[in-house]
């Protein structure tokens, strides 16, 4: 099959062949329709992330969307979104014709929504829905910061918050672009990512935000817990940032914060299911979406570039046909 095939740790893939996947005992094949560039391929796959280096060679890609082909748990046709351990644990991923996959990590896809643009959605989406739903467990009325709101996590966190009835979604983002985004994803305010503690502070306002979803940390993160209100939550899934932050205990034990992590990793196959499908529903009419850019396998090495540099003006997703 034609594959990105990653050599070398740090290094983009190259488009070439690489033998067909093996559908075995509870594992179905899928043929690839889409399948999206993330952080955590490019994290994996230069060999430093917690998981380990990856054995090479192998094909990146931990989520994509297609036709299942063969399977004993789906009908041949079925359209799917799949999610992949390619590059945390041994084995191929989506970036690729075909993909082997878990009959568990499979989703039926069963609303109006592009393919590209369900790929683009995925797991950051499941992410931003579970972080506001599950860990901030936030309610209709409440005002919500979004930290990174021009990132895929950002633009669903934007739309979701405002779908689940929040009162205000302020959203930070340190380039204009990525404000732009966060605007278009229904944010009302969009406030400037960069600076110190006191500026950022500053910034976001009144100190009365009930949930901040949070993948940048650093100084931002400092900033938020600031300006919560009492009883709120802050929920973090990424440090795009840094990966440290300091929080004063005068400022969390005054007002009882939660500060609170996130993993997708942490989800059974049936909470990733129920989320990805809330979000699918909603990006059926309108309410969430993701903004991305849709490239050819054969262009596989310069779009990976593009991501590593920050080059990309959203999701870059990779389309087969
Ligand atoms: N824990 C989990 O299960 C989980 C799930 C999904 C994602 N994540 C993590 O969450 C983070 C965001 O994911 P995503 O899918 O939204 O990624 P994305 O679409 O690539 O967006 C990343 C965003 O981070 C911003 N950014 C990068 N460096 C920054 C910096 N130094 N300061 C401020 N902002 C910065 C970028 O802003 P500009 O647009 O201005 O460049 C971009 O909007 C990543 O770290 C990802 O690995 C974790």
């Amino acid at each position: 099959m034609r594959a990105a095939v990653l050599h070398t740790h740090g290094q983009p893939p190259s488009h070439g062949d690489h033998p067909d996947p093996v559908a075995g005992e509870g594992r179905s094949i899928v043929q690839v329709t889409a399948a999206p560039i993330v952080p955590l391929d490019l994290l994996c796959a230069s060999g430093t992330s917690y998981f380990g280096p990856p054995a090479v060679p192998y094909v990146p890609g931990v989520q994509g969307v297609g036709v299942v082909k063969e399977s004993s748990a789906l009908a041949p046709g079925t359209r799917v979104f799949f999610s992949t351990s390619a590059g945390m644990t041994a084995g191929d991923g989506s970036l690729a014709e075909w993909a082997a996959v878990p009959d568990e990590d499979l989703v039926v896809i069963d609303v109006p929504v592009l393919d590209a643009a369900v790929a683009a959605i995925g797991l950051s989406g499941v992410a931003a829905w579970m972080m506001l739903t599950w860990r901030a467990r936030m309610q209709a009325g409440e005002r919500v910061l979004v930290l990174g709101g021009g990132g895929a996590v950002g633009q669903v966190a934007i739309g979701a918050a405002k779908v689940l009835g929040a009162s205000q979604v302020v959203a930070a983002a340190r380039s204009e672009a990525s404000r732009k985004r966060a605007l278009e994803s229904g944010a009302d305010e969009v406030v400037e990512l960069g600076g110190d503690v006191d500026e950022l502070t500053a910034r976001f306002g009144d100190p009365t935000y009930d949930v901040v979803i949070d993948s940048v940390f650093g100084a931002a993160a400092t900033a938020a817990t600031r300006v919560l209100a009492p009883g709120g939550r802050l929920v973090n899934l990424g440090g795009s940032a840094a990966d440290e932050a300091v929080f004063s205990s005068a400022v969390l034990r005054s007002k009882m914060l939660s500060v609170l992590g996130y993993t997708n990793n942490a989800l059974t196959p049936e909470q990733r299911a129920g989320a990805l499908t809330a979000v699918l529903q909603h990006a059926a009419s309108g309410e969430i979406g993701v903004a991305h850019e849709t490239v050819p396998l054969a262009g596989i090495g310069d779009a990976w570039q593009r991501q590593a540099a920050g080059e990309t003006n959203g999701r870059l997703v990779v389309t087969f046909s």
